[in-house]
């Protein structure tokens, strides 16, 4: 059975031990209700390590005031089943209170590229975030962190994050896990609605066909946003939030597609936002 703990001191125990014996350790930090995207996570890293350490919490810190954080999915027990068959040996899955004891003054926040895409319409996201991994990062103490290209910024955010900060450990980038009509796995999918659902599957439809376009020769990113937002207007139930075509290793905006580029996206659907996106070379 796979062991699940609470406390700092726990972890930080188990781990050492498994140091001790020489054993290499992979960690894959997530918010639980876990689906094949975060599996693939976890067996990517038990390939590459000798023993697998998953933290399950829903860090408040990361949502806005107006966001899903209470009707955010959770269950342990089906969470427990699926990180052991992922090949997970540890579950760290502590409070709010352990992880933001009273009194806690220090955050973690990188700039710039934090501002764009998803931290304009989500201001603090990141920087919730960025502390919340930096924390587990430090009780964890890994040697490899393995994270989805679903949550592309957050990636690169935290690449960035641990370059500059000298972090030592090894960020592991994964692909992203759809189903099989397309939809981009997401333990918020349980929110939508059968409707909202079928209606979701124009954002990775916009995607795919821009990706087509950009195969064929087109370079220009205004033509391409236009040609992903006149895909995504015909269906009622999705509201745009941003359509972006970025630098794909700095995220910073471009004219014409030349390189790794990042062909990002969020919307609501119903009441339930979503992110996908595209990473290529044009
Ligand atoms: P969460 O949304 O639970 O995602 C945990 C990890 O799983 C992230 O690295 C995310 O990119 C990855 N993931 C989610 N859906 C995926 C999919 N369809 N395919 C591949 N990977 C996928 O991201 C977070 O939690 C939090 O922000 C966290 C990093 C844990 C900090 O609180």
């Amino acid at each position: 059975m796979i062991q699940i703990v609470s406390t700092v001191e726990e972890v930080r125990n188990i781990v050492k031990a498994e140091k001790a014996k020489g054993k290499s350790i992979g960690f894959v930090p997530t918010m639980g209700f876990l689906h094949e995207g975060h599996v693939s996570l976890i067996k990517k890293a038990k390939e590459e390590n000798d023993f697998v350490v998953v933290s399950i919490f829903v860090n408040p810190t990361q949502f806005g005031p107006n966001e899903d954080y209470s009707i955010y999915p959770r269950d342990l027990d089906r969470d427990s089943k699926l990180s052991e068959h992922g090949g997970a040996d540890l579950i760290f899955h502590p409070t709010v209170d352990i992880m933001y004891p009273k009194g806690s003054k220090t955050t973690v926040e990188v700039s710039d590229i934090t501002e764009r895409l998803c931290g304009a319409s989500r201001p603090g996201h990141f920087k919730g975030v960025t502390t919340v991994v930096t924390k587990l990062f430090n009780i964890v103490a890994p040697h490899r962190a393995y994270f989805g290209e679903k949550d592309a910024q957050q990636l690169t955010v935290l690449q960035k994050m641990v370059k500059d900060l000298n972090v030592d450990i090894e960020i592991v980038p994964c692909p992203i896990v759809r189903e099989e009509d397309g939809l981009a796995m997401s333990s918020r999918n349980v929110n939508l609605t059968s409707e909202d659902r079928k209606a979701a599957l124009v954002l990775s439809r916009s995607l795919r066909t821009a990706k087509e376009k950009i195969l064929q020769g087109e370079k220009n990113v205004g033509t391409i946003q236009s040609l992903i937002k006149s895909i995504i207007e015909e269906e009622p139930l999705v509201a745009i939030d941003y359509i972006e075509i970025v630098d794909g290793y700095t995220l910073e905006p471009i004219e014409a597609v030349n390189g790794k580029v990042l062909i990002a996206l969020a919307a609501k659907v119903g009441k339930v936002r979503l992110i996908d996106n595209v990473i290529m070379e044009g």
